[in-house]
């Protein structure tokens, strides 16, 4: 059974109301994402994706195709303009959660690590409290437990237990990703959303946070989907890839296959500006 199915999924920015051609004047056919009627952006447009129980997918373009967008809608940190995602856990389209379903799905079934640190979490707690923060939101009560559990967290996603009661803006750029993934881990939930894991972190500290994903990925079992301009990460650890210009996915399949036997010149771009 597919964990999550997402049809036509779409989002538009912009401050004008759509004029009803942005998605047809869009798109890499036309080299852009801008509507030159109205000016609204589309950052996503018809996105098709799939995912499976276990499965990584990795979703890789250049910077401003889509990715965030993409997975903000998923993670259902952004609304989307219109689509629908079936998610196993939930009855119905995710997209058209209510509140109160919204928030338990993102305490409980999908953990999100955000691109930018400050979206993630909040850096005047303490690393621990922000572990603590999305347990307790899930029902966890007793407090020897919570603290048990964010230890427990704490070395599964190898940051120093000593430093769980500093605060968050203290640690370093490694230590507050591996933070986000145990937050994003700490309900057990059945898909982990990684938008640009390791921007911003020296090579060396890259490869560590990647190795640990990957050991808990496994261990896990947990559906992740990674989206990365580093075409390196996303080879890492996904089984399969979706490739995204101009908010549109123009090019899908196993990684291997992808990186190896690239069928779209923009993929065979990609890839030669990195390998
Ligand atoms: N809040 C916003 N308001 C207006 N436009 C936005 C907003 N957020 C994103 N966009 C635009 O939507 C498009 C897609 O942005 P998005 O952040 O999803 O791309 P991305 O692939 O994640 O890029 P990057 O690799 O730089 O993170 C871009 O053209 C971007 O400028
Ligand atoms: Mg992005
Ligand atoms: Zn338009």
């Amino acid at each position: 059974m597919t964990l999550l199915d997402a049809e036509n999924v779409t989002r538009f920015y912009g401050d004008a109301p759509p004029c009803g051609r942005c998605v047809d004047l869009t798109g890499p056919e036309h080299g852009r994402n801008r509507c030159p009627e109205c000016g609204t952006v589309v950052a996503c447009a018809d996105v098709d994706l799939s995912v499976e129980p276990g499965e990584v997918l990795g979703v890789v373009g250049e910077s401003g195709s889509g990715k965030s967008s993409l997975a903000e809608m998923l993670a259902l940190d952004l609304a989307a303009t219109d689509g629908r995602v079936e998610f196993d856990p939930h009855d119905g389209d995710l997209l058209a959660a209510n509140y109160e379903e919204r928030v338990d799905l993102r305490n409980e079934h999908v953990g999100m690590v955000h691109q930018h640190v400050r979206d993630g979490l909040n850096l005047a707690f303490t690393g621990g409290g922000n572990v603590a923060e999305t347990l307790l939101a899930a029902g966890h009560r007793n407090f020897e437990d919570v603290r048990s559990r964010v230890r427990d967290l704490f070395e599964e996603t190898e940051v120093p237990v000593d430093r769980m009661d500093d605060l968050t803006n203290t640690y370093s750029g490694g230590m507050q990703r591996r933070v986000q993934i145990a937050k994003a881990i700490a309900n057990d939930p059945e898909l982990v959303i990684l938008d640009e894991p390791t921007t911003g972190l020296d090579v060396s500290v890259q490869a560590r946070v990647l190795d640990m994903f990957r050991r808990i990925q496994r261990e896990q079992g947990v559906a992740t989907i990674v989206v990365s301009h580093d075409l390196g990460v996303v080879r890492l650890l996904a089984d399969r890839t979706v490739v995204m210009r101009h908010g549109r996915i123009i090019e899908t399949g196993l990684t291997d296959r992808v990186m190896e036997d690239p069928q779209r010149e923009y993929t065979q771009k990609l890839i030669n500006s990195v390998i």
